[in-house]
């Protein structure tokens, strides 16, 4: 048998595939299932998003684009971050177009690793996260953020997680699983710690704009020059098929970026970018995601009172930060994350998606999406203590 690409043994997702095939299986049977286990909003692209698309192909907006983006939409994205971070980038030297967030975060691990790098990762965290970096072959080392410490990691676990190989820290604020975001002094600490280990900072905003306090801040407002923002509209303009996002960092970055962009996917569909430069910068459509984000609001406070009323010890719901998620503590139950969502899912017909496969961290947790509707979130948070309570 020829040999395949070693790296990818080292990559487990089993148990997250094997629930997912499960659910899709159930629904195939025509079994009930409440989802709130995929991270996709329930809500519509705008639809003057899908129109200029459209007029964009009309006009012929078929064929290729600029590897690096349309100069349109690299202008939008460096006044998006300037409206919303008040950070400058040049338009043409600072910022690459991507197909979505997750091919920015592949763009800026691919731009600055060699084999055999340590990355150091936040855990619980996004499982690409890890992933990404060992296909990348480095080696993805992870620092503890635990609960009780708001799931925030404490200064002096990544000095203590550090290398000689140690090349760059992964941020992702809001985070995916919890919600969780530190404050300016915390990432001002933490910039000056990667500024004496001369690390890259690779930060993973694409929750930027989903937050129900105070703005978080962007890495790249503490640590512009070592900073690589990784962002797409997936989530905050409820556009995650159009697969379209962005790296901005620096120059020299955005050089290998493209390299690996135009040896790979060529450009982003232009139609798509003449949308995404619509959607960034018209101001009807700002509106129709600060709509999205008061829902999401909404349901975050429903679940609040849901958890409130049921006073259960065997569901804790604490109020995430940002993002859409719950990260709910379901330790007291004393069972595997996966063992939870398995019987969640073939008893009460409740998918939620195990803590555990954000790391070690999160096992005893399970995560739970609010991008869904409020009957469906109620009906699944009820039913989820329910079971929790007979157990
Ligand atoms: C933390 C995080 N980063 C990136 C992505 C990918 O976003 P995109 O759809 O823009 O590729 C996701 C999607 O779930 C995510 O949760």
């Amino acid at each position: 048998m020829q040999p395949l690409n070693r790296q990818f043994e080292l990559i487990r997702q089993s148990a997250t595939v094997s629930l997912t095939d499960r659910i899709l299986a159930l629904k195939a049977q025509g079994k009930p299932i409440i989802s709130l286990q995929v991270g996709d909003p329930d809500f519509g692209t705008p639809p003057a998003v899908a129109d200029a698309a459209l007029a964009a192909l009309q006009r012929g907006q078929t064929h290729y684009a600029p590897s690096n983006g349309t100069s349109a939409l690299r202008r939008a994205i460096a006044h998006k971050m300037k409206r919303d971070e008040n950070v400058e980038y040049d338009s043409d030297s600072e910022i690459l177009v991507t197909n979505g967030g997750i091919h920015a975060y592949y763009s800026a691990l691919q731009s600055i690793l060699n084999p055999g790098d340590d990355v150091l990762i936040p855990d619980p965290s996004w499982a690409t996260h890890a992933n990404m970096t060992i296909m990348l072959r480095g080696n993805a080392v992870r620092v503890a953020a635990p609960a009780e410490n708001g799931f925030i990691p404490p200064l002096d676990s990544w000095r203590e997680a550090l290398t000689p190989r140690t090349r760059a820290i992964v941020l992702n604020y809001p985070s995916n699983p919890t919600g969780a975001y530190p404050s300016r002094d915390y990432l001002q600490s933490l910039s000056e710690f990667a500024a004496e280990h001369d690390l890259w900072i690779v930060s993973d905003e694409v929750y930027g704009s989903l937050y129900y306090g105070e703005r978080p801040t962007s890495a790249a407002e503490v640590a512009k020059d070592r900073a690589l923002i990784v962002n797409s509209l997936s989530k905050s303009y409820a556009m995650t098929g159009w697969r379209v996002g962005y790296l901005a960092a620096p120059p020299r970055v955005i050089a290998n970026a493209l390299k690996a962009s135009q040896n790979s996917i060529t450009c982003v569909a232009p139609f798509i970018q003449e949308a995404a430069a619509f959607a960034l910068t018209d101001s009807a459509t700002q509106s129709a995601t600060a709509f999205m984000r008061a829902e999401y609001a909404q349901r975050r406070a429903l679940v609040l009172r849901l958890a409130d009323e049921c006073q259960s010890e065997r569901v804790i719901a604490s109020p995430p930060q940002g993002a859409f998620y719950f990260f709910l503590d379901m330790r007291p139950l004393k069972m595997s994350s996966v063992e939870i969502c398995e019987r969640l899912l073939n008893e009460v017909g409740v998918a939620l998606m195990p803590g555990s496969a954000f790391g070690a961290q999160g096992e005893g947790f399970v995560r739970l999406c609010i991008a869904a509707s409020e009957a469906d979130i109620e009906a699944g948070f009820r039913k989820t203590v329910e079971w929790a309570e007979g157990q």
